[in-house]
């Protein structure tokens, strides 16, 4: 067995960084230290050497609004790679009334192309016995996270009585609840309401989406999961009002979790007035891009800890596929790319500005993350048995990102022209050279998928404490209530 050797470089962890080599062995880390032997060896000179990325937020090859995104396990796990990013967590998404256990199953079969690990969060899209049994199984399977949309009224939305259910229901398995939390009704009231007055371009999109609904929906979803004693991920924060109260739950002892997209960090609601069509319905995605006021408050979020993780929520359709809502914006759809962007754009917009430290970067884009899916430290840490998911960061590289160079399927990038300073220059999956260079070096298939395991333990400190301050029935004297009639 070949032992691999990553000499010189600075090892860059959540929270220290420090000169030291890496042996890997068998695709895990085995030594960490100075004057280490291996028989290859990988010079990390002059460089940072990371975790690598995990993005606990993909839709590949997923049927979304009447299409299929575009980009599928093969091609968009290559453009991780060349992004640093070392595993996904994709969501399976079964069609309403269907079996969560078959779409799963549909799942593991697209995801046989992938080039890296991977993972699966799953939607409960609706609320009956079968759904509260199957449930069960695929936590048994290595799932620990279900997505529940509390948006797409008429397709994927549930209601607060299912919510409710389903939160329940993750409570008692260990599992913890993800919401898209934008409130459905008031969307479809206003995309009614924007079409009538024929305003049907795509900036429309983010008029019928107001921070106000992303606001109430998160509020919402919080007062469910504290009523289920459930922990509760809150997925694409893209304003201050949900970012808000995240960070008053946090403050009342709630443990929920925000996750802020690396495009809603950099992009804003501008992209909608372009005067070209196909620029604007590209960046249509839902929430949609913001006011550049709400950067500020993600970004602080995310170096005060309010905020714990950066996602992408890739989701690629191409141009030809954004033009079905040509005639109405309803119809556009929803969704943008960046996993081959996120590391180095949240590098440049963030650890080169001073908003955050490299440690902060790896702890958003990779160990918080393995953390709250229950991973860690086998993903997300540089530690003796940790599976060599390795990025090797040349600091100072740069490029300019643009569609024509890029790995990803789609024929444009939300982040065209873009300058990025801190490049991977090898990412290794398991031990194995995965990208050198500008090559994908992984094949389809390398990847494995990760189980993450039922984690009860916040479920059962919040109901240990629920149970402790319920409310209790008052045990009063025969004497002292009234006969009855
Ligand atoms: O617009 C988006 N975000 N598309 C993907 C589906 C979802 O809502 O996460
Ligand atoms: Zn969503
Ligand atoms: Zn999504
Ligand atoms: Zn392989």
């Amino acid at each position: 067995m070949t032992r691999t050797l990553i000499r010189g470089g600075t090892i860059v962890a959540a929270d220290h960084s420090y000169g030291a080599d890496i042996l890997i062995d068998g695709g895990r880390i085995l030594a960490i230290g100075d004057h280490l032997a291996g028989d290859e060896v990988i010079d990390a000179a002059g460089c940072l050497v990371m975790p690598g990325g995990i993005d606990p937020h993909t839709h590949l090859e997923m049927p979304f609004m009447g299409t299929q995104t575009h980009e599928d396990f093969d091609t968009g796990t290559a453009a991780a790679l060349s992004g640093g990013t070392t595993m996904v967590v994709d969501f399976v998404l079964p069609a309403p009334d269907a079996s969560m256990l078959d779409a799963l199953q549909q799942w593991f079969h697209k995801a046989g192309k992938a080039r890296t690990d991977y993972s699966f969060h799953v939607a409960v899209t609706g609320w009956n016995e079968r759904i509260f049994d199957e449930m069960a199984e695929v936590v048994a399977q290595g799932i620990n996270t279900f997505k529940h949309f509390m948006a797409y009224k008429g397709a994927l939305m549930v209601n607060d009585d299912e919510m409710i259910a389903s939160f329940q229901r993750c409570a008692e398995l260990g599992a913890m609840p993800l919401v898209h939390a934008e409130n459905g009704d008031i969307i479809a009231h206003l995309q009614q309401k924007l079409m009538a007055q024929g305003k049907t371009g795509p900036e429309s999109h983010a008029f019928s989406r107001p921070p106000e609904v992303e606001g109430e929906a998160v509020n919402r979803a919080i007062m469910i999961a504290d009523q289920a004693g459930v922990p509760l991920y809150v997925v694409h924060v893209s304003c201050e009002e949900a970012h808000e109260a995240i960070r008053r739950a946090r403050q009342k002892g709630m443990r929920v979790y925000g996750e802020p997209l690396v495009q809603h960090l950099v992009l804003d609601e501008s992209e909608y007035s372009h005067p070209d069509w196909d620029h604007a319905a590209r960046r249509v995605m839902s929430p949609p891009f913001r006011d550049r006021r709400h950067q500020d408050g993600l970004w602080a979020g995310l170096a005060a800890g309010s905020l714990q993780v950066v996602a992408t929520d890739h989701c690629a359709f191409t141009t030809e596929q954004k033009r079905m809502g040509v005639a109405d914006f309803t119809r556009i759809p929803n969704g943008t790319g960046g996993l081959e962007d996120r590391l180095p754009v949240l590098w440049t917009y963030g650890v080169r500005t001073g908003r955050i430290t490299m440690n902060e970067f790896v702890a958003m884009t990779s160990t918080n993350i393995a953390r709250i899916l229950n991973i860690y430290p086998r993903k997300g840490a540089i530690l003796p048995g940790s599976d060599a998911d390795l990025v090797i960061w040349d600091p100072l590289a740069t490029k300019t990102i643009s569609a024509a160079a890029q790995f990803s399927a789609i024929d444009y990038n939300v982040f065209e022209g873009v300058e990025v300073t801190g490049l991977p220059r090898i990412t290794l999956s398991r031990g194995r050279v995965a990208y050198r260079d500008g090559k994908v070096l992984a094949e389809p298939g390398h990847g494995r998928f990760v189980e993450r395991p039922a984690n009860g333990a916040v479920s059962r400190a919040l109901s240990q404490w629920k149970d402790l301050t319920a409310p209790r029935a008052v045990n009063r004297r025969a004497e002292n209530i009234p006969a009855g009639v």
